[in-house]
């Protein structure tokens, strides 16, 4: 078991810091506080490989590794989580799916473009009555032969106002459940889809997360991804390695947080010493450190297990579930060393602490992930009976 980020590795994770400190730092208060989409920051993702780490060179892309991607998520969500749910999404949801699942045809057309972030993606699972539950998809893609027509309203879609192209899942045989439903590409310039205001979120504030409605939209049948019928699995699938994204943002909001309690603590003082140096504040610090890298670790396996072509589904699950939770409790606390100052945008803790709440939520709510953990339990996945299976109940 080797422990060791590699050189290429911290390689990375330098870049991403250094694009986030010297790049995404200056403005990002005013971004936050005003919704203001960060379009220059998101070019220069696109410049620096920021869209497409995972995606092969042959599709434009980094050809790099989870862990690497990871770490770029981890440094990038520090400062400034509204751009990392930009890339995040287009990497894992839309790029990573569409390696993994497309067509050499679709790849060459659409992937090739949104791995350089010429264009960005969305992913449009998420409607008005499903959201945890997934499987309840209203929207309708009727097979019209070498079509469909798609119908139907998705919410709370990441890029939604910038994407040129979304991944949406319809349902085409009601009769089949999840079964019957369809993972389609579209083109937002086709005639019939429609994009709703701007949300005004509690955190995430500069990204672009929209409602969009799709009336009588032609999607050529050959835009479908996979089989007939396998939209549902594509999206969980999809979802399972997006969580480990999330993850990472998690983590890299609550390592954000923890560096700014740490250098506060150290040069505020009060009742005559560093606050660093009463206890209170140290053992904050203390638990902050070591849940981060609990998470850290989670987070990190996950990404090596899906590298190696593991089973990572409740890995990622797990990593998710758990980084999202220290990621509120480290900013909270971030907010509570910092006294009145963490309550200011100032000081950058209480926007932190806003950002945090999202990743408890999409992606998968923490009630989902627990679902998918207890499941791999019952599953007998998980454990190994160690009495052999014969403990009297
Ligand atoms: N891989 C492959 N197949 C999977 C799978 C996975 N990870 N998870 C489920 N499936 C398959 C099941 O095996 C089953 O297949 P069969 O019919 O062949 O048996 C089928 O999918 C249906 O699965 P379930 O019966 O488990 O479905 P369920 O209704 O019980 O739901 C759930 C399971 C885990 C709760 C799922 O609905 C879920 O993940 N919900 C949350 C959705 C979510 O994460 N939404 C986030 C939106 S995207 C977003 O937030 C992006 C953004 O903009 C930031």
């Amino acid at each position: 078991m080797i422990f060791e980020l590699s050189e290429e590795h911290l390689a990375v994770r330098e870049a991403a810091r250094e694009f986030a400190q010297k790049e995404l730092k200056p403005g990002v208060i005013e971004r936050d506080s005003k919704m203001i989409y960060p379009k220059d920051q998101v070019r220069r993702m696109a410049e620096l490989g920021f869209l497409g780490m995972m995606t092969s060179p042959e599709y434009g892309g980094g050809g790099m590794d989870t862990i690497s991607y990871v770490l770029a998520m981890e440094e990038i969500s520090k400062i400034d989580s509204s751009c990392s749910v930009i890339m995040s999404v287009n990497n894992s949801l839309v790029c990573w799916g569409l390696e993994a699942y497309g067509t050499e045809d679709q790849k060459r057309k659409y992937l090739a473009r949104l791995a350089t972030g010429e264009w960005i993606g969305s992913f449009c699972l998420s409607e008005p009555e499903a959201g945890s539950d997934a499987t309840s998809q209203r929207t309708t893609a009727v097979d019209m032969g070498d079509y469909y027509l798609l119908n139907g309203a998705k919410n709370w879609i990441t890029n939604g106002g910038t994407s040129r192209i979304h991944l949406v899942m319809a349902q085409t045989h009601p009769e089949k459940g999840p079964r019957g439903i369809n993972a389609l590409i579209v083109d937002t310039q086709w005639e019939g889809v429609a994009i709703g205001a701007k949300e005004d979120k509690l955190g995430i504030r500069s990204s672009d997360t929209h409602t969009i409605m799709y009336s009588d939209v032609k999607v050529p049948k050959e835009n479908r991804i996979g089989a007939d019928g396998f939209g549902f699995k594509f999206a969980m699938k999809t979802l399972d390695g997006g969580r480990i994204g999330i993850a990472a943002q998690a983590l890299g909001i609550a390592g954000g947080a923890y560096e700014l309690a740490v250098e506060y603590a150290k040069q505020r003082e009060a009742f005559g010493k560093p606050i660093s140096q009463h206890q209170a504040i140290a053992f904050k610090l203390a638990d902050m450190a070591t849940e981060i890298e609990a998470a850290k670790l989670m987070i990190y396996r996950a990404a090596w297990l899906k590298d190696q072509g593991m089973e990572y589904h409740a890995a990622s699950a797990m990593a998710k579930l758990y980084a999202s939770e220290v990621a509120m409790r480290a900013t909270v606390e971030a907010v509570q060393i910092h006294g009145g100052y963490g309550y200011v945008k100032e000081y950058h803790v209480e926007r932190l602490m806003r950002d945090a709440k999202i990743t408890q939520i999409y992606e998968g709510t923490s009630e989902v992930q627990r679902i998918v953990i207890s499941r791999n339990i019952l599953d007998g996945q998980l454990y190994l009976p160690a009495f052999g299976g014969n403990v009297p109940v």
